[in-house]
């Protein structure tokens, strides 16, 4: 082979299409249903957009993001996640000024440059909301509703729901001076990564998953204890909807995320069906701070984003069968034993599409038990064959590829016989 695709990237068909066409119709029925309408940004923004939105000292943005020059020289960032550009949107088009909160929601492809390992890639999926301009607990506990309901409808059972509070920017200042301390002494013991995240990044310290480290932390202090009394209301409004919801949910207090944006409730979804520390199949958090940062007026905000990828891997694994469209159960494969008879397998074609019934044709057959066997292969339920006889008198012949019975029906007169078929599969 000359050719492969970049690492970390993938190509999709067959099966993993309809996968991701089910997890994007599932996305976009219940949004709706939360009335969230959809935005669309470009791939590539202004590098400062995630530089200063995601933040300098992200290993996002020191390690992982696709950054180049354009022509003229000017920086350019594929985007490596969702919210900074909405974000960016909202406040360059003034989109704030409709009915707050602005309920939005997003699908597209992100890019990050990681190691890639099963569900971790270089290009992959994201579905992810964002409701701007509102403080309310409510609308924490909404998204998180809507987080869980969305893994819920696309057929998910052992599901849990880590949710923390990381403080306002005043309670995290103090818990973080107080963190700092605690880990003076160990200092030397920490990998290297902490050591450099110790002062810029010190919360990412209890992202890491070296044991050591782990055990250092295990003792440390917990922002839990050290928020706010109005941070601290604030998450336990959040739980309590969540209660009356009657959403299962663990106050994990070592969940940090890795973007500087967030403050407050931040959460995850994961699956207890892998073992994995690639294992977030979703996850996302409050920002109250990230429009006032890019020139737009102090709006609080929360979203969450979910990976189409890990969500498809993980259905594939689990044996989550996808909900059938109805409308497509039924389909014909029109197998025509000559060239000469293709403008009558046109037109019973064009009736077909016209009235919604999935169809196809081979158009020049070379062996029928072939073809049958490649129609019931392919899912067809029935095929329509039309030979000699069909042709000069203007039948079709129909044979049921579940129990293979066979009919004759006349095109002229009995088109509806024909409709009536794949609308109602117990038609005779
Ligand atoms: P995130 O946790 O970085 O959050 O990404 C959300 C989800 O995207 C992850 O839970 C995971 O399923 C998927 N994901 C992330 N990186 C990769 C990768 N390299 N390969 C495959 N899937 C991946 C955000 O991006 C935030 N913008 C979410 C958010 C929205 N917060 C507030 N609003």
């Amino acid at each position: 082979m000359i050719y492969n695709s970049p690492r970390g990237t993938s190509d999709y068909f067959g099966e993993s299409i309809k996968y991701i066409d089910f997890i994007i119709k599932t996305s976009k029925d219940l949004f709706k249903l939360y009335n969230y309408s959809e935005i669309i940004t470009p791939h590539f923004e202004y590098t400062e957009v995630f530089s200063r939105g995601i933040g300098e000292n992200s290993d996002i943005v020191k390690k992982e993001m696709y950054t180049f020059l354009d022509k003229k020289g000017r920086s350019l960032t594929l985007r490596p996640e969702g919210t900074a550009s909405v974000v960016r949107a909202v406040v360059e088009r003034k989109l704030y000024s409709e009915n707050l909160p602005l309920k939005l929601f997003y699908i597209g492809n992100m890019f990050r440059y990681e190691k890639p390992q099963k569900g971790r890639m270089r290009e992959f999926k994201q579905i992810g909301i964002e409701a701007i301009g509102s403080d309310n607990p409510a609308i924490d506990a909404e998204a998180i509703w809507l987080l869980h309901n969305l893994f819920d409808n696309l057929g998910f059972k052992n599901l849990v729901l880590y949710i923390n509070s990381i403080g306002c920017s005043e309670c995290r200042r103090n818990y973080i001076k107080l963190l700092e301390e605690y880990l003076k002494p160990y200092n030397e013991q920490l990998c290297d990564d902490c050591k450099n995240r110790i002062g810029k990044n010190t919360l990412r310290v209890f992202d890491c998953k070296i044991q050591t480290c782990k055990n250092i932390l295990a003792n440390a202090p917990k922002i839990s204890n050290y928020l706010c009394e109005s941070c601290r209301k604030h998450l336990k409004d959040v739980f309590s909807i969540l209660d009356i919801l009657d959403i299962k949910y663990v106050h994990n207090e070592n969940l940090v995320r890795g973007f500087d944006y967030y403050t407050r409730t931040i959460f995850e979804i994961i699956s207890k069906d892998i073992d994995s520390t690639q294992n977030a199949l979703g996850g996302g958090g409050r920002y109250d701070y990230l429009i006032k940062e890019f020139g737009g007026p102090e709006l609080s905000s929360i979203g969450f984003a979910i990976g189409l990828e890990r969500t498809m891997l993980l259905m594939q694994e689990l044996g989550i069968r996808l909900k059938e469209d109805e409308n497509n159960l039924l389909s014909a494969y029109l197998i025509s034993m000559s060239n000469e008879f293709n403008s009558y397998i046109f037109k019973i074609l064009k009736f077909l599409r016209k009235n919604k019934i999935i169809c196809d044709s081979n158009f020049n057959i070379k062996n029928i038990s072939k073809e049958i066997k490649f129609a019931k292969l392919n899912g067809y339920s029935h095929i329509l064959i039309i030979g000699e006889d069909e042709f000069n008198n203007n039948l079709i012949t129909i044979k049921d590829l579940n129990n293979y019975t066979q009919m004759k029906i006349s095109w002229l007169d009995e088109k509806n016989k024909l409709l009536n078929l794949f609308k109602n599969p117990d038609y005779k």
